[in-house]
């Protein structure tokens, strides 16, 4: 077997984050070097809480869990308790965590971890809003050549938005470190709600991660079933979409997805379209092709793979 791929998780969880941990820390194709905590779905203090009790949920007290930015680099946070519930991971009841959080600020981890490796060794995978990522761009410029890939779930274009009819949730939480973060030159994979929104958890789906019939698989479907409950009235849809998982999927089964590579670009001016994705998917300008544009996926292939991994913890 290849080497296990070097990553590092950046989240804000969230059950569908929790779902893409649980797939990363099942999967040895993967080595998951460390999980950075910034607020989003929730506040900081209960996302870098909700990463620790879903490591301890794979049988991983051992991962290194970071807190990071409690806030976006400029705006006021926004979170989505609406969707996620108050503890942000709603649905299971889940212990709390005994594994210690890490001291180190994860900005600095991140910095730190991309310093001490070889260049484009390791991958960085976000999750949810961009603020960590960016910090850590502007304290220490020299990091950026080193990264391999930024693979991100984040933006839309002709899904339209989640949060704001131009925009999703992810980078209308913290549009400037988006717009940094696709403007840095670092190849950029995006897994917009234009993919997401073909992954559904149907009643049929979610059922075959009860009868995994181990904890892991009983949790997933918990998680689950409470987290879709928002987007299938919204949507009126057999489930809703399952978004963060496919940051990992890519990782490891990158032929079940369809993309282009393309110009996009982040709205910071408009408060209509704030952290709006531009994305030029038919090249009408002379923009830089700066981002992988994730269009389409194999959804049972995705789903066969959660379960496959999600069945072996
Ligand atoms: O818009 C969906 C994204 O926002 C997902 O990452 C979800 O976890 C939230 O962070
Ligand atoms: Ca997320």
């Amino acid at each position: 077997m290849k080497k296990p791929r070097k990553i590092i998780i950046d989240t804000d969880p969230g059950q569908d984050d929790a779902v893409a941990i649980l797939l990363a820390l099942a999967s040895p194709e993967i080595d998951v070097l460390g999980i950075t905590a910034v607020a989003g779905n929730v506040p900081l203090e209960l996302t870098q809480k909700n990463a620790r009790k879903i490591c301890e949920l794979a049988g991983r007290p051992d991962v290194a869990v970071y807190a990071g930015a409690s806030r976006p680099l400029l705006r006021p946070l926004v979170t989505a308790e609406y969707v996620h519930g108050k503890t942000g991971l709603d649905g299971p009841d889940l212990p709390e965590p005994q594994m210690p959080l890490r001291d180190m600020h994860a900005v600095d981890f991140i910095i730190e971890s991309l310093l001490s490796h070889e260049t484009e060794e390791i991958t960085l995978c976000a999750l949810g809003p961009l603020t960590n990522l960016a910090l850590a761009m502007a304290r220490a410029p020299g990091i950026v050549p080193r990264i391999r890939e930024i693979v991100l779930m984040g933006g839309g274009c002709f899904e339209g938005g989640n949060v704001t009819p131009a925009a999703e949730f992810n980078i209308y939480v913290d549009p400037h470190a988006a717009s940094r973060v696709f403007d840095s030159g670092v190849p950029v994979t995006m897994f917009p709600l234009d993919v997401t929104h073909k992954a559904l958890t149907t009643r049929k789906r979610l059922e075959a991660f009860r009868a995994l019939g181990n904890r892991a698989g009983r949790a997933t479907a918990e998680l689950l079933d409470f987290y879709e409950r928002f987007d299938e009235a919204k949507y009126g849809t057999d489930g809703g979409p399952l978004h963060d998982p496919n940051v990992i999927a890519w990782l490891l089964q990158p032929e079940i997805y369809r993309g282009r590579q393309i110009n996009v670009e982040v709205e910071t001016a408009s408060e209509l379209t704030m952290g709006m994705t531009v994305a030029d998917w038919w090249g009408v300008t002379d923009r830089p092709k700066n981002v992988f544009f994730v269009r389409d996926l194999d959804a049972d292939a995705f789903f066969d793979l959660l379960l496959a991994r999600i069945g072996t913890l």
